[in-house]
């Protein structure tokens, strides 16, 4: 089954333009004028039930914007999105029920209350069963080690810490989708490595249909079996981890590859 389907997505941003000085700011304040930034120039892509793919790309190539459409936070400036069959944008409260969502960077959880009370208002706010529940969170618990800071408030948490709460917050409902953007900035190795193992096994017991971005070459490996790679709003490259390394591989790792690409500007 389809469950992400990507059909010329654009996202146009209207962004200020400023000289630079005292003077620009003042001729900003009285005649401000905009200019219009592509950040998603018209990108295709379809991902199947139970596929893990991962968005990777330099700093400022579009993956987080792709997502932010993709998750129905922020409405497209064209093209289509259908997350199993739905627009996420126009269906945000029906679509919330299929997808999970982590944005490293920022925190779905409470703030200022315990992160355990997060997990008892997610199960109420998705009518999540108590013997789903319990179940979700004895197994995250022991998976994520999350039991050692639960009665603390989110905004107490470590980096690491934090973004671990965050995942198993975004699979408490099961959700048949999970998006993740940067999911293991801050994390140390050890919990990075708990992390891969995780999602790996919703991947295989769930059949979860994993979408993420990450910097962390070992991220990709780890999780995913697709590489899309974003650059400047564009699709570079689409296909499997496995053919990339059968192609060019050899002695090269997937990060040496990948630099090469670049660097070689061979990338299709
Ligand atoms: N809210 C916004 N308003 C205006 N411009 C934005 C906004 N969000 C992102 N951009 C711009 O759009 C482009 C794509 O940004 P985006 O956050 O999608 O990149 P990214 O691939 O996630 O990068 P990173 O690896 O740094 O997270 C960048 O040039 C960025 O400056
Ligand atoms: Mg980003």
């Amino acid at each position: 089954m389809e469950m992400i389907e990507v059909r010329n997505l654009k996202k146009e941003y209207r962004i200020a333009k400023k000289s630079t000085g005292m003077m620009g700011s003042l001729k900003h304040l009285i005649m401000p004028q905009y200019e219009t930034l592509e950040a998603v120039k018209g990108i295709s892509f379809r991902i199947n039930e139970g596929e893990s793919a991962a968005f990777l790309g330099s700093n400022g190539a579009g993956k987080s914007t792709t997502i932010k459409m993709l998750t129905g936070i922020m409405k497209p400036s064209d093209g289509t999105v259908r997350i199993m069959g739905k627009d996420p944008f126009l269906n945000r409260i029906e679509n919330a029920r299929r997808i999970g969502v982590v944005f490293g960077q920022k925190s779905q959880l409470w703030w200022d209350i315990p992160v355990i009370e997060s997990f008892r208002l997610l199960k109420n706010i998705y009518g999540i069963p108590e013997e789903q529940y319990n179940r979700n969170m004895e197994k995250f618990g022991e998976i994520l080690g999350l039991h050692d800071f639960l009665s603390q408030p989110a905004r107490k948490l470590s980096l690491g810490q934090r973004v671990r709460a965050d995942l198993a917050a975004s699979l408490l409902h099961e959700p048949p989708i999970l998006f993740l953007d940067e999911p293991t900035i801050g994390v140390d190795v050890a919990a990075k490595q708990k992390i891969y193992e995780f999602l790996r096994e919703t991947n295989r017991e769930k059949k979860t249909t994993i979408l993420l971005t990450s910097h962390d070459m070992k991220d990709l490996e780890s999780i995913c079996q697709r590489l899309i790679i974003l650059e400047k709003g564009k699709i570079l490259f689409d296909d499997t981890i496995d053919k990339l390394l059968k192609k060019y591989g050899g002695e090269m790792s997937l990060e040496e590859i990948i630099i090469r690409l670049f660097e070689y500007d061979v990338l299709v």
